[in-house]
């Protein structure tokens, strides 16, 4: 298995954007696969932070990242994040940075609507991002949206803009908004065409070489297997597949291609927007995680939901995205913890269950069952090797091994790029 999928297996913001940075070093392409500038992964080397959102980690490494054709991309973000990273010494050329020709076009109208949506649902928001990525996918499953490669051929673009207008002129009235401003949107496009069309590739043909030359292809999920659309806590979710399956059909490698399954995982919880969290902490220890954590969002600066380990929720993950090892992150961050509890299994109601079953009603009434297990009191911070780690921090990643059946590739201890422990090489499998 010479290839790496890269995927979060709770609700985001696992330390994909780290752990994928330090792997990179070992790749020869980096992909994102689904999702759009909704992510935001953070990378720290040295003094410098990174935070990207639609381009794919390995690109601050200078390794060639590709945006599969299952990302949805706001062209005006692209050149946005282009010009920030320059800003920051990482020059982004069509040389190490590809799109795919069928990526589904970001557009202004799609932020309106995600934007009023939320608004008009009240206490039934999703607490979405705002930056239009479900509206984007509607469109895409709808077969109206307009994608990269149109952007080659503006002058053949009528009947799907027509298909498009008819759509969203329909739902903006009810929103008392204008319709479509078919000029300005022709416009824009003609504008933004000339700084992405040097970008855009056949990227499934250059995975496929890259396959078939023995390079190592490196994966990048964005979000989490909990707001998976399908396998997520529906209808709090994202509107794309985030299990590791989606490596292939979102960038055009067979499905033997994505290789080790790497599952991210908070060596605690956290969740950001709403929806059900069973081991959630609206206490001192959630308070206490968050601040040691520095939970709060990459992209929206919302604080972040912060709770207990669920050990149910991730095996759940490991066996919905074939995980062969995890990378357990933020480790330090429950330095000094007397004492962590393990969500084991839920009640609901006088019924007891060792997975989260799909309704959201039963989802937010689950009740976790935890088990206890004494804390450390040193430091792990820093850590990069096994022998680092105090016993009792030892004792509780076996434990956590045991309950989602899975093991520890890797450790995280620190925000830092090489603060991290390698228990077992994923590219060497
Ligand atoms: P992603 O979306 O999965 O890439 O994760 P984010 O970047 O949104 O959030 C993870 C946050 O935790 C970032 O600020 C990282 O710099 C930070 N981080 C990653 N790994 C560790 C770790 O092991 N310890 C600590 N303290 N912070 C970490
Ligand atoms: P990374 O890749 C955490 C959440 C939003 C909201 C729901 C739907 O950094 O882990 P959307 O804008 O996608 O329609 O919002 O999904 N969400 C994330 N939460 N990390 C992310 O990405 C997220 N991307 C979306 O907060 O609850
Ligand atoms: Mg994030």
């Amino acid at each position: 298995m010479a290839n790496v999928t890269v995927i979060g297996a709770q609700w985001g913001d696992e330390g994909k954007g780290k752990i994928v940075d330090w792997l990179s070093e070992r790749a020869d392409v980096v992909a994102r696969f689904q999702g759009g500038h909704n992510a935001g992964h953070t990378l720290v080397v040295g003094e410098k932070v990174y935070k990207l959102s639609l381009l794919p980690s390995g690109i601050v490494r200078g390794t060639l990242s590709v945006i599969g054709n299952g990302v949805v991309l706001d062209p005006w973000h692209f050149r946005d994040e282009v010009a920030k990273l320059k800003g920051q010494g990482v020059e982004i050329t069509p040389e190490n940075l590809q799109i795919a020709e069928t990526c589904p076009l970001i557009l202004p109208f799609h932020r309106d609507l995600d934007g009023l949506r939320e608004d008009a649902s009240g206490a039934g928001k999703i607490g979405t991002t705002r930056r239009g990525i479900g509206p984007a996918y509607e469109d895409k499953v709808g077969r109206r949206a307009i994608r990269v490669c149109d952007l080659a051929h503006l002058d053949d673009l009528d009947l799907q803009v027509d298909r498009l207008t008819a759509h969203h002129d329909a739902l903006r009235a009810g929103f008392g908004e204008a319709p479509i401003d078919r000029a300005q949107l022709m416009a824009d496009l003609t504008e933004i065409a000339a700084f992405i069309l040097p970008f855009v590739k056949p990227v499934w043909l250059t995975l496929n070489k890259a396959k078939s030359e023995g390079k190592r292809i490196l994966f990048e999920g964005a979000q989490g297997t909990l707001l998976d659309i399908d396998h997520g806590t529906y209808p709090f979710v994202t509107s794309s597949n985030t299990v590791a399956g989606t490596a292939a059909s979102g960038t055009g490698l067979g499905p033997n291609g994505a290789g080790f399954v790497l599952g991210i995982v908070k060596a605690y919880t956290t969740r950001v927007g709403s929806g059900p969290f069973p081991t959630e902490q609206e206490n001192d220890v959630g308070q206490r995680l968050g601040e040691r954590g520095h939970e709060f969002g990459t992209v929206t600066g919302r604080k972040r939901r912060c709770g207990w380990f669920d050990a149910v929720l991730v095996r759940q993950s490991v066996a919905v995205s074939g995980v062969t090892g995890i990378a357990l992150t933020k480790l330090d961050v429950l330095d000094g913890f007397e004492e962590l509890k393990i969500c084991v299994g839920y009640k609901i109601g006088d019924q007891s269950f060792d997975y989260l079953p799909a309704h959201a009603q039963d989802q937010a009434k689950a009740e976790p069952i935890y088990e206890s297990i004494a804390g450390w009191s040193e430091t792990t911070a820093g850590a990069r090797s096994w022998a680092d780690l105090p016993a009792q921090a030892i004792k509780y990643i076996r434990r956590i091994e045991e309950l989602i059946g899975c093991p520890v590739t890797l450790v995280s201890t620190s925000p830092e790029r090489d603060d991290t422990i390698l228990v077992r090489d994923p590219f060497a499998d």
